[in-house]
């Protein structure tokens, strides 16, 4: 595992809505490096950019037409080589987004493959050999074309899948993983990835990583995919790192995926937390079920990788959309405490809030209002551009009180500052960063603290948090306060009683 992931935080950056720099109401690269103090003033080292390749924003960049060119509107691939030299000079890592699954239906390689006639991306593409045979199990495209045939999508109409093979061929027109078409494709992304990392990014996050290999639900022939991936990148370039948007750490992990991320989808129970009817850190929730899938994971991916817990991302809504503002802290003191790389979707620092009643951006759809254009300072449009207000890439929060990066700055009791603690108190405690280990001593049952210890050689912190409205005691081993976030507790003998909201580190002996 590259040395670096064991003290990295991530900032999230959604391209389009960080910052723009010559008014045209878009982010853009250029305004990401006038950004990169900020960010580091916070604390991150590291980013995960979505993607910012040419497209045409059918699903806002997740639809590529060309995996090694930015899009005109984000800047050139000089400016994404200034943003990561100057990037590294600050001590901050770049990922970018790998979109393996599928292309844009505009990619050349997609019109090639529609040609009745046999060519180089003939096999680039999940085909049928009859247009009135479709995938089964899949999405399809017919009767666009003279080619014979209908062609799988992996998400949207427009987002044809690529081909890397069945892990069970049992139809003609079915691959198998190793035969020449499908490993075509796999050199092909081979290719974009050599492309970007020798431009100086250091790594990727990658869409729908499970995706790949078909007819394979238990992800066998996707796992044996991704360890020659991995291989490849141990090969040639060791300190780069993948992280995956799977979901199933026992599945991913074991691929060669150094990270993987919990989402609000498949089976981590990550929804118990933040984001369902009752969401635990909104004070009456339970975490036990989260827990028991947690540790289950940890042991079925046996010590490798890492399983990262994301703030939020582009796809979910905003946290503060279902945790109270003033639970927005004891969240950030959870995420920013437990092992693996913490992600922070930008934004969420502030607590920005989701946009309600927004129309469809980019096939963003109900996820437009996750995607508002960053709140930096109480100028015009928020500091994010100085276009006029309706040529914004999507309209921003729009409430006198809306939450901006300047004024938590101006305010040390603010949620920035509070989180930029948390990283500092990370930064300065091995224990607390990836790699250390996590034992529960509470699991959060039915609104009870949640209690972990965290170790790294001689270094041991229990950390202690209460979401609840009312005080409660746990016993605790003996050590001494390192951190305290709300009302302070008390300590009776080996008994510790948080107080309501309250968040507390202990150093122990
Ligand atoms: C992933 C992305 C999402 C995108 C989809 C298709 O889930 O995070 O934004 O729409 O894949 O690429
Ligand atoms: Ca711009």
């Amino acid at each position: 595992m590259p040395a670096w992931l064991n003290d990295a935080v991530f900032y999230e950056i959604y391209p389009q809505s960080f910052q723009d720099s010559n008014g045209d109401g878009i982010g853009d690269l250029n305004g990401i490096i006038r950004r990169l103090d900020d960010i580091k003033a916070l604390g991150c080292n590291a980013l995960w950019l979505n993607p910012c390749f040419r497209s045409p924003f059918g699903d806002a960049g997740y639809d590529v037409s060309d995996y090694c060119l930015i899009a005109p509107r984000y800047g050139t691939n000089e400016d994404a080589e200034a943003l990561f030299a100057k990037a590294h000079e600050k001590g901050i890592r770049v990922l970018l987004d790998l979109v393996p699954g599928h292309t844009s239906w505009e990619h050349p390689w997609f019109k090639a493959s529609m040609q009745a006639g046999e060519n180089e991306f003939t096999s680039r593409y999940v085909w049928t050999d009859s247009i009135w045979e479709e995938p089964a199990g899949y999405g399809s495209l017919r009767g666009i074309s003279d080619r014979d045939g209908s062609c799988a999508v992996n998400f949207f109409t427009h987002q044809p899948a690529l081909n890397y093979g069945f892990y069970r061929p049992d139809r003609p027109w079915q691959q198998p993983m190793d035969a020449p078409g499908p490993l075509a494709t796999r050199e092909a992304m081979k290719q974009v990835m050599r492309f970007w990392l020798d431009l100086g990014c250091d790594g990727f996050r990658v869409d729908m990583a499970g995706s790949l290999v078909k007819g394979d639900p238990e992800g066998k022939g996707t796992i044996a995919l991704w360890r020659d991936f991995r291989a490849f990148l141990d090969r040639e370039y060791p300190d780069a790192a993948l992280i995956s948007e799977w979901g199933e750490p026992d599945k991913s992990l074991l691929g060669g995926f150094h990270m993987d991320f919990l989402l609000h989808f498949g089976p981590s129970r990550y929804n118990d937390l933040f984001r369902c009817e009752k969401p635990y850190f909104a004070g009456e929730g339970d975490a036990s079920a989260f827990v028991a899938k947690y540790l289950d994971s940890c042991e079925k991916s046996g010590g490798k990788g890492l399983i990262c817990i994301p703030s939020g991302n582009h796809d979910m809504d905003r946290l503060s959309r279902h945790i109270p503002s003033h639970r927005l802290k004891l969240c950030f003191a959870f995420l920013l405490s437990m092992p693996g790389a913490p992600f922070i979707y930008y934004g969420d620092e502030i607590g920005m809030r989701y946009v309600e009643h927004l129309a469809s951006v980019e096939g963003g759809y109900s996820r437009t209002g996750s995607r508002s254009p960053m709140q930096w300072d109480d100028t015009e449009n928020a500091g994010f551009s100085t276009a006029p207000k309706e040529k914004l890439y999507i309209p921003q929060d729009e409430s006198p009180n809306r939450p901006t990066v300047r004024a938590q700055r101006a305010d040390e009791s603010s949620l920035w500052h509070e989180i930029r603690r948390l990283i500092q108190l990370r930064r300065a405690h091995p224990a607390l960063q990836s790699e250390g280990a996590i034992a529960f001593l509470s699991d959060g049952a039915q609104g009870r603290p949640l209690a972990y210890t965290r170790t790294q050689g001689r270094q041991r912190i229990l950390v202690a948090l209460n979401p609840a409205s009312r005080p409660q005691a746990l016993p605790v081993p003996a050590g001494h306060l390192l951190y305290c976030q709300g009302d302070a507790p008390t300590l009776v003998g080996d008994t510790l009683t948080l107080a309501p909201g309250s968040a507390v580190f202990m150093q122990l002996i």
